[in-house]
């Protein structure tokens, strides 16, 4: 092998080592990589009925499809947590363009060292084990009348109100009425 083809054999290994980063780091916290759709963000915001009045967790918010979406079309407060560093600056600079930066709060962290008494939607795009170790902090923490609504995995032991097989969101409310309530969009 000569010089030129050590440094391409050494950028391919560099760029499939960032990547692979990128995607999977965060599997031990709970998921790794992966945008939510935008048909089942727009499913999973509608679902919801999410609206001005609303404060929304999204747990484990990645580059931010739901965060973005949630505050500029549906007007909600909305608090973004995410555990990766890289993922957390690109949020951090997308808040930084946006008009309705004063509605996003970002934190940088893992979800399961946050409160979320000032919840009134929870989204999530999570793997199922972090789903199952989530459901004891929600049943906890969650407001009465709050909404939880999931991509791809149910959170096993609730009965979805709704599911959607169309875009794979489950849609569930915990028990009593509801403290806020959206007011629509
Ligand atoms: C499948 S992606 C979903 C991204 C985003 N919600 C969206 O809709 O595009 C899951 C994200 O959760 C993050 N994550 C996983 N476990 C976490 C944890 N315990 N605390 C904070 N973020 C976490 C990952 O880094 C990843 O960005």
């Amino acid at each position: 092998m000569d010089g030129a083809t050590d440094l391409a054999f050494g950028v391919l290994f560099l760029a499939v080592g960032v990547i692979a980063y990128f995607v999977f780091a965060s599997f031990a916290f709970g998921a790794g990589y992966q945008p939510t759709p935008r048909r089942s963000v727009e499913a999973m915001l509608r679902l919801a009925e999410v609206g001005p009045r609303d404060t929304l967790y999204d747990l484990g918010a990645g580059t931010g499809a739901i965060v973005f979406r949630a505050a500029r079309v549906y007007r909600a407060r909305v608090v973004g947590v995410e555990v990766e560093p890289i993922r957390i600056a690109i949020l951090r600079l997308r808040r930084s363009g946006s008009p309705f930066a004063d509605r996003i709060t970002l934190r940088w962290g893992n979800f399961f060292d946050l409160d979320f008494r000032a919840a009134t939607v929870v989204t999530a795009f999570l793997w199922p084990g972090a789903m199952a170790r989530l459901r004891p902090k929600l049943e906890a923490e969650l407001p009465p009348g709050a909404r939880v609504v999931s991509h791809c995995h149910p959170i096993v032991g609730w009965t979805p109100q709704v599911y959607d097989p169309e875009t794979d969101v489950y849609l569930y409310r915990r028990p009593g009425p509801a403290e806020v309530t959206s007011g629509g969009r």
